[in-house]
């Protein structure tokens, strides 16, 4: 009963102490601090980057390290799947207009097991299709009204609204995140959707015991160390597994897949495409501060914010920088410019203040001097566009009427960015 009390103390004194700092949230642009970003392409050493060359050969690999080391962690071994098995699949998805797949991904060490679940629909086409993957919030089973779909049975966080309850899922939830998926457009549109759920790889919560973080661990290690990789580099690392399984699939085209993510699902996908350069397109939906967002600008959500609320998505590193945004050797638009001269979209929302839209704008231009150094346009915008004002260059940006969210007008502008640069249908 007493251990109960102090739990329950404890409790209330963080929720007040994450209270406290939602207070201290800055919306004022007038009180935005005085900042002067790293130039991309001016090297560590002083030197300007004028070339391809050294772009590729220095300043990518410095600034990748950079990120690496001090914000999202480093991955701490290699390791592949080491099982594939496809469990279902269906010729008579949404009405007979789409393939359907069910496929388990095993990955095993020692005595350590751990299977993630990925669903595909595809349209049926008789060549290999262009892809968008992503991970969803809280189920496979939660991105379409589908009955065939299995309900995890991996640890979710509670949402007694839907049914899930104990950390587990029910019925209830099943097509309840439909409004984020708009399966049947994107099949029409000729693409291919793939998802997963971002849990099945790390359960989001402050826990290293659990998830693919264990399978790494040195004998008697039971944390990450302060230079190793968080959730947020878990997950992304989980999306370039998915894309190991994409290549050995007959039915995609492995070289035109668009990885994508909402919110904490955005940083993962920006981090993945920063790391892995088989993403061949980049979609970043409101990813906010540690994702698109400029951290030196200290609107919305700031570095101490995120690091005290999530202390288990970056890496320890980055806790230095809890109100000494300055002192990052990096910011946000040097991840933006890793994915060069990849496609890359960044939108925003509106009413999503807290992932700060401007900063999310300001960082695509900044980014754009390494698309131009390579050759290629970057954001062709100067001047942040008027809401629902898309641009599209390699590129492509918008702010969108609305709230934080995943939403249809959202998917429109990727299918649209995807004809641009995949070639159509
Ligand atoms: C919180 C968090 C954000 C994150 C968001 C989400 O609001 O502060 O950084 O992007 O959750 O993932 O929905």
């Amino acid at each position: 009963m007493r251990k109960y009390s102090l739990i329950l103390l404890f409790s209330f004194l963080m929720s007040g102490y994450a209270n406290a700092q939602r207070e201290k949230v800055n919306y004022d642009k007038s009180k935005i601090p005085v900042y002067k970003l790293p130039d991309v392409l001016t090297r560590f050493n002083g030197r300007k980057v004028k070339s391809e060359k050294v772009w590729l050969k220095k300043q990518r690999p410095d600034i990748l390290k950079q990120f690496t080391d001090e914000v999202y962690g480093k991955i701490p071994g290699v390791m592949g799947i080491s099982e594939v098995k496809v469990w279902e699949s269906s010729d008579e998805a949404l009405n007979g207009l789409a393939h359907r797949k069910q496929i388990s991904l095993f990955f095993t060490k020692d005595d350590r097991h751990l299977e993630v679940n990925v669903l595909m629909y595809l349209p049926k086409k008789s060549a290999k299709v262009s892809v968008f993957v992503g991970y969803n919030f809280t189920g496979n089973h939660t991105v379409i009204n589908d009955p065939a779909i299995r309900l995890t049975e991996s640890w979710v966080n509670d949402n007694p609204s839907i049914g899930i309850i104990n950390n587990q899922v029910t019925e209830q939830s099943r097509a309840s995140d439909e409004d984020s998926w708009p399966v049947e457009e994107i099949i029409k549109a000729g693409y291919g959707l793939v998802t997963i759920y971002y849990g099945d790889f790390d359960p989001d919560k402050n826990d290293f015991s659990d998830g693919i973080h264990p399978f790494f661990y040195q004998e008697n290690q039971a944390n990450p160390r302060y230079n190793e990789w968080g959730s947020v580099a878990a997950w992304a690392w989980g999306l370039s597994k998915a894309m190991d399984y994409l290549e050995q699939d007959p039915m995609v085209d492995s070289k035109k897949v668009a990885v994508l993510g909402h919110s904490r699902l955005g940083k993962a996908a920006l981090w993945a495409g920063a790391t892995d350069p088989r993403f061949a397109m980049v979609i970043s939906n409101e990813s906010g501060c540690g994702g698109a967002a400029l951290s030196r600008r200290k609107i919305g959500e700031t570095v101490h914010m995120i690091n005290t609320s999530f202390p288990h998505w970056f890496c320890d590193n980055f806790l230095k920088y809890n109100d000494n945004e300055n002192l990052l050797p990096v910011d946000q638009h040097m991840l933006l410019a890793l994915i060069a001269p990849r496609p890359l979209y960044v939108a925003s929302a509106e009413g999503d203040k807290w992932a700060d839209p401007r900063g999310e704008f300001l960082s695509a231009k900044y980014a754009s001097a390494v698309y131009e150094l390579l050759g290629k346009e970057g954001l062709p915008a100067k001047e942040m566009p008027e809401v629902n004002q898309p641009v599209m260059g390699n590129i492509g940006y918008h702010i969108r009427t609305g709230k934080h969210d995943l939403t249809l007008y959202d998917w429109q502008q990727y299918i649209q960015f995807a004809d641009k640069h995949f070639g159509g249908k």
